[in-house]
């Protein structure tokens, strides 16, 4: 989507997160970009629950400003390439709980990819790794020891492609976590999720800068 002017000093070139917080922050500096910058967060997360054959948007402006997506510290990162928003991901904690193989459960709390889109014509094109790759740079994580809300038939070759993981023991809750996520060392506890400040400046790797709002 087309980045209106007076977005220019809010959405910078590469990737950004953006939380409840953040949008209600922006809303009181400048309402004008806050309206844009909605028109553009709402159109992709409805274009997403299409491409999804969601019935609605996982992702609105609305949906992260609400209680439940605070609690869950969710953030949800956009990419900018030259003057075109292509995408968003959108992460949050859950509480979840995994039934092994062999029978039994127990108790995780992942960090979970809870939406991803680029936009229809831009994909295949490796902007959805740069987003994807920017978010774990930012999070500290890698992409075993997140969790994954029901992902798509395109996420799944994503995955494996990208990050090699394949196996993974089927859940009633529909998340995916890859066996690989129980490898060295398990992530097993609480994750602990940074609360992102607006100043904080990371530098990822291949060196894009990631700006966590
Ligand atoms: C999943 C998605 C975000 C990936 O973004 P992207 O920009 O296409 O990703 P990249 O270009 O970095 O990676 C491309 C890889 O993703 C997978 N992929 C993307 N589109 C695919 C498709 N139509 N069919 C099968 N695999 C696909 C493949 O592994 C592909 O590699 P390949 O082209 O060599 O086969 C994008 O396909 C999308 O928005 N899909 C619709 C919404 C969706 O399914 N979201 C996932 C929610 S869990």
């Amino acid at each position: 989507m087309e980045l209106p002017q007076v977005l220019e000093p809010y959405i910078k070139q590469g990737v950004h997160s953006w939380t409840g917080e953040a949008l209600a922050e922006l809303g009181y500096d400048n309402f004008e970009a806050f309206q844009a910058f909605s028109q553009i967060l709402d159109t992709l997360g409805a274009e997403s629950g299409d491409a999804q054959n969601l019935k609605g948007p996982l992702t609105s402006v609305k949906i992260l400003r609400q209680e439940r997506s605070l609690g869950e510290q969710r953030r949800c990162y956009v990419l900018r390439e030259r003057s075109k928003v292509l995408g968003l991901l959108t992460v949050g904690r859950k509480h979840l709980y995994y039934w092994h193989r062999g029978g039994g459960t127990k108790q995780l709390d992942p960090l979970c990819v809870l939406d991803f889109y680029v936009s229809d014509r831009a994909q295949r094109s490796g902007h959805g790794f740069t987003l994807f790759d920017a978010m774990l740079a930012a999070e500290g994580r890698e992409a075993r020891s997140l969790a994954y809300d029901r992902p798509s038939p395109k996420m799944l070759p994503f995955l494996r492609k990208h990050y090699g993981l394949q196996d993974y023991n089927e859940q009633p809750n529909n998340f995916v976590v890859f066996d690989d996520y129980f490898e060295n060392g398990a992530p097993c506890r609480r994750t602990e999720v940074k609360s992102p400040s607006k100043s904080d400046v990371i530098q990822a790797d291949a060196g894009r800068v990631v700006d966590i709002f």
